[in-house]
This record gives C-alpha cells, structure tokens and sequence, in this order.
C-alpha cells in the first residue's frame, strides 16, 4: 500500500556519500542562504537534503494505483498567447480527475489557479505534469495527499 510517510534511514547504516557539485547563480544562491538561515539548518547539504526528500516524498512514494486527492498551484501571465485556453482544454480532456477549479486574478497580468483533483496516483501526477510544463506557465506545483492512507477507518462506513 502507499504511504505518505517518510522513509527514514535512522537506523539503517550509514549511507555511501556521494558529493556533487551544483552551479548556481549567485542571486539564486543568496535567496537560499537567506531561505536556510531563516529555516535554522546549519549547513547548505542537510537543507539541500530535505528539499530533494520532499520532492521525492511528494511525487514518488505513493504507489501509482493509489487513491489520491491533489492540489495543482499555477502561475501565469493571462496575455500567454492561448495559455489561459490550453489550461482549461487540459481540465476538460481529464474532467474525471478534476473537481474544482480557483481562479484568482492577482493584478493586471498575473493569475493564480488552484485545481482540485482526484483518481489514482498515476493520473494525477500525469495531468498535474501537463499543467505545470505547459509553455507560459511560470511556476507550478503539485501536492499530493491520500485520503486513504491519513484516514483508513473511513473505509467502514460505506
Ligand atoms: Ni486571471
């Protein structure tokens, strides 16, 4: 069954390090810096650690059968020749797996859209996928949670 928890390594022995090496600019690295300082980590590798567990944790670790709820967060520039269109044709073509769609007009230019959506792991992650790399789209993200998993006693009323 999938599981949303974690996997810790605590009490596994220690792990072959490998050491890689990242190139950043530098403005990039400053906002991280300031991000990690504010976020207490002693050091870049732990928090650099972390957000590549959390990414992992988030779009990998539920099996892809498993039933899921979604929240898709977009942002994009509403003049994006088509975009606007192209996001709501993806909804339409994947309607069974999208509940609710917020629209929010942030300023002149800016939208933020927030899309609800429900089915097995797979296609979630699949038309989240979609939306998010669609040309225009300035920043996505995909966060995933499991009913199921959270609450598996709900089960025994149906
Ligand atoms: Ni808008």
């Amino acid at each position: 069954m999938g599981s949303l928890m974690p996997k810790r390594f605590d009490h596994t022995p220690m792990p072959l390090l490998s050491r890689i090496g990242v190139s950043l600019d530098s403005e990039l690295l400053d906002r991280f810096d300031k991000f990690i300082a504010e976020k207490g980590y002693d050091n870049r590798s732990e928090a650099f650690r972390d957000l590549i567990r959390d990414r992992l944790v988030g779009t990998a670790v539920v099996a892809s059968k498993a039933p899921v709820v979604g929240t898709v967060t977009l942002i994009y520039d509403h003049h994006t020749r088509l975009l606007p269109e192209k996001l709501a044709d993806l909804q339409h073509e994947h309607h069974e797996v999208v509940i609710s769609t917020l629209h929010a007009h942030l300023d002149h230019d800016t939208c933020l859209e927030v899309v609800l959506l429900r089915g097995k792991s797979r296609q979630v992650q699949q038309l989240a996928d979609k939306l998010i790399s669609t040309k225009g789209v300035r920043h996505g993200r995909l966060v995933m949670s499991s009913p199921d998993t959270v609450s598996p006693h709900l089960h025994s009323h149906h």
